[in-house]
C-alpha cells in the first residue's frame, strides 16, 4: 500500500468531536450509560481507537423506549400538523447540508471509506432522503371504500393510515449515516417515535446527527439514540414489549434472531438483509461501459454493500475480455486511507471483517478458484484488502454461495439466455441483480424472471429515495424507500359508519 504524501486536513470540528467521549441521547438529553460503561470505536485505516462511546444495554434501551412511548402518547410529534412535521424534517436536512464536510470526514474516519465518496454519496444521499420524506409527511392518505355487498349509501367506510407507534431501528456500519437516514426519515414522516441503535463499529455520525435533531427542534423523546453492541442493546430493543415495530438492516443470521426476539409481543418487523447478487453480462453489451460498471458494482464501498454485484456471469464469447478488463481496473484501484485524496478504496470496517474476507479469499483458492488479481490482504497496518477477481469457480464453492461483504467477485461463463435466469436465481438471497446488454427487450424479459427486489439494466448501485429497495427470499421482509416504506411505519385503520 502506498503511503500518502499529503492527506486532507481534518476539520477542527471533527478533531474536537472524535477527541471526546460520547454519551447517548435519551429524552432530549445526552446521558451516560446506566452501567457507566463505554466502548471504543476504531479508525479502520490504523486500527487505533478513534473515540469512546457510552455503551448502551438493556437498561438504557428501557429508558429510551419509555421516553419514546411518552413522546408518542402525548402527541407532541404524532399529532402535530403534518406541515410542521414536514418543516422540521426539512430543517434537519438543511442542517445536515450545512455540516456536509464535517459528516463526510467523521464517516470516513469511523468507517474507513474514501472521504471523496462520503462527500459525493453518503452525505448528499442522506440529505436527499430527509427532504424526500419531508414531502411525504403531508401526503400520507387513506381511501374511501365503496362497499361491494351492501346497497350503496347504507355505509360510509374509509381507511386512514396512522403512525405505528414506537419504533426500534437497528442499523449496520457500511453506510452509517445513510442507513440512519433511511430509517429515521420515513418513520418521522409517518409520525412515529424512535429508538435508534447504530452499529458498534460506526456510531459517530448517528450521534452527531442526534445533535442536529435537537437543533432542528424535534420534541424530546422523538428520536433516542442508543449506541452499543448487538447482543445486548440490539437484542433488548428487538425483544422489548413496548416497541411496536422493529426495522433492521444487517446480516441474514441476525435478521432471523430479530424475528424470534420480536415474537414476544408480535411487533411488526421489516428486514433488509444480505445478498449474493448476480451481475449478468451478455455478449451484445457495450463492453467499454460494462467493464467499469461491473467493477464498480462489486468494488464500491470496499464491497461492503448488501446489493454488491458479487456473482458475475459473463457470456462465454466475451468472458476472457471482460474478466481481463475488470482485473485491470481492479489492479489500478488505489487502496489508501480515506483522507488520502487519491484513495479509491479504503480499508474494511474492522479486524473481524478483514479476517472474514481474507478467510473467504483463502477458502476460494483452497477449493480450486484462481485469483486473476488480488486475493490477499494489503499491507500489514489497518484493515486493507486487495480488490479480487476469482475465476475457475464452481456452483458449490463457499465463495459463490455465501455473502463475502468485501471486494471479491466470482466470475463464471454462461452459454445462453435460456440458462441464465436459473443460474442467477440459484441462491438463498434475492436483493439485486444487474443486466448488461444493448438489447433492451432481452433485458426486460430477463428482469421479469429474476427473483430480486432491484434489477439494474446497464447500470448498477443506482439509488434514489423514490425507488423501493429490499429483498426476495432471505434478503428480507418489506421494502425501504419510495412510498413503499411508509407501510412499514403505519397501521391501516378501517372506519365504517352506518348511515
Ligand atoms: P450484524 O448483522 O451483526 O450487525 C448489524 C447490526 O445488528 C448492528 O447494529 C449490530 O449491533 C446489530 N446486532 C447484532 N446482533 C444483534 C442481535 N442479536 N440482536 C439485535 N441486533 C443485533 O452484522 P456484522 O456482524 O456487523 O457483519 C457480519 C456480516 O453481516 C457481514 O459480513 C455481511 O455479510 C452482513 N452485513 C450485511 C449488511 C447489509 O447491509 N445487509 C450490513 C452489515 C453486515
Ligand atoms: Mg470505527
Amino acid at each position: 500500500m502506498a503511503t500518502a504524501t499529503s492527506v486532507v486536513q481534518m476539520d477542527p470540528k471533527v478533531s474536537g468531536y472524535v477527541g471526546k467521549t460520547h454519551k447517548m441521547l435519551i429524552n432530549g438529553k445526552w446521558v451516560d450509560a446506566a452501567s457507566g460503561k463505554t466502548f471504543p470505536t476504531y479508525n479502520p485505516a490504523t486500527g487505533e481507537v478513534l473515540s469512546n462511546i457510552a455503551e448502551g444495554d438493556k437498561e438504557d434501551i428501557n429508558r429510551a423506549v419509555k421516553a419514546a412511548r411518552a413522546a408518542f402518547e402525548t402527541g407532541a410529534w404524532s399529532k402535530i400538523s403534518h406541515s410542521d412535521r414536514s418543516r422540521m424534517i426539512w430543517k434537519l436536512a438543511d442542517l445536515l447540508e450545512q455540516h456536509l464536510e464535517e459528516f463526510a470526514q467523521l464517516e470516513s474516519l469511523d468507517n474507513g471509506k474514501a472521504l471523496k465518496v462520503a462527500r459525493a454519496a453518503d452525505v448528499p444521499l442522506a440529505i436527499d432522503h430527509f427532504r424526500y420524506y419531508a414531502g411525504w409527511a403531508t401526503k400520507i392518505e387513506g381511501n374511501t371504500i365503496p362497499f361491494s355487498g351492501a346497497p350503496q349509501g347504507k355505509f360510509f367506510a374509509y381507511t386512514s393510515r396512522e403512525p405505528i407507534g414506537v419504533v426500534g431501528q437497528i442499523i449496520p456500519w457500511n453506510f452509517p449515516l445513510l442507513m440512519a437516514a433511511w430509517k429515521l426519515a420515513p418513520a418521522l414522516a409517518a409520525g412515529c417515535t424512535i429508538v435508534l441503535k447504530p452499529a458498534e463499529q460506526t456510531p459517530l455520525t448517528a450521534l452527531r446527527l442526534g445533535e442536529l435533531v435537537q437543533e432542528a427542534g424535534f420534541p424530546d423523546g422523538v428520536v433516542n439514540i442508543i449506541p452499543g453492541y448487538g447482543e445486548t442493546a440490539g437484542a433488548a430493543l428487538a425483544a422489548h414489549d413496548d416497541v411496536d415495530k422493529v426495522a433492521f438492516t444487517g446480516s441474514t443470521e441476525v435478521g432471523k434472531l430479530i424475528v424470534h426476539a420480536a415474537a414476544g409481543n408480535l411487533k411488526k418487523v421489516s428486514l433488509e438483509l444480505g445478498g449474493k447478487s448476480p451481475n449478468i453480462v451478455f455478449d451484445d453489451a457495450d463492453v467499454e461501459a460494462t467493464i467499469p460498471g461491473a467493477a464498480s458494482a462489486i468494488f464500491f464501498n470496499q464491497g461492503q454493500t448488501c446489493c454488491a454485484g458479487s456473482r458475475l456471469f459473463i457470456q462465454k464469447d466475451i468472458f476472457d475480455k471482460v474478466v481481463e478488463g475488470i482485473s485491470e481496473k481492479a489492479s489500478k484501484i488505489r487502496v489508501r486511507q480515506g483522507f488520502d485524496p487519491d484513495c479509491d478504496m479504503g480499508p474494511l470496517v474492522s479486524e473481524e471483517q478483514l479476517n472474514r474476507v481474507v478467510g473467504y479469499m483463502d477458502s476460494g483458492k483452497k477449493e480450486g478458484a484462481r485469483a486473476t488479481v488480488g486475493g490477499s490482504r494489503e499491507g500489514t497496518k489497518g484493515y486493507f484488502v486487495k480488490p479480487t477477481v476469482l475465476v475457475d469457480t464452481t456452483d458449490k464453492m463457499k465463495v459463490v454461495r455465501e455473502e463475502i461483504f468485501g471486494p471479491v467477485v466470482t466470475a463464471s461463463p454462461f452459454n445462453s439466455i435460456d440458462e441464465i435466469a436459473a443460474k442467477a436465481n440459484d441462491t438463498v438471497y434475492g436483493l439485486a441483480a444487474g443486466i448488461w446488454t444493448k438489447d433492451i427487450k432481452k433485458a426486460h424479459a430477463l428482469a421479469a424472471k429474476i427473483k430480486a427486489g432491484t434489477v439494474w439494466i446497464n447500470c448498477y448501485n443506482v439509488f434514489d429515495a423514490t425507488m423501493p429497495f429490499g429483498g426476495y427470499k432471505q434478503s428480507g421482509w418489506g421494502r425501504e424507500m419510495g412510498h413503499e416504506v411508509l407501510k412499514n411505519y403505519t397501521e391501516v385503520k378501517s372506519v365504517c359508519a352506518a348511515l
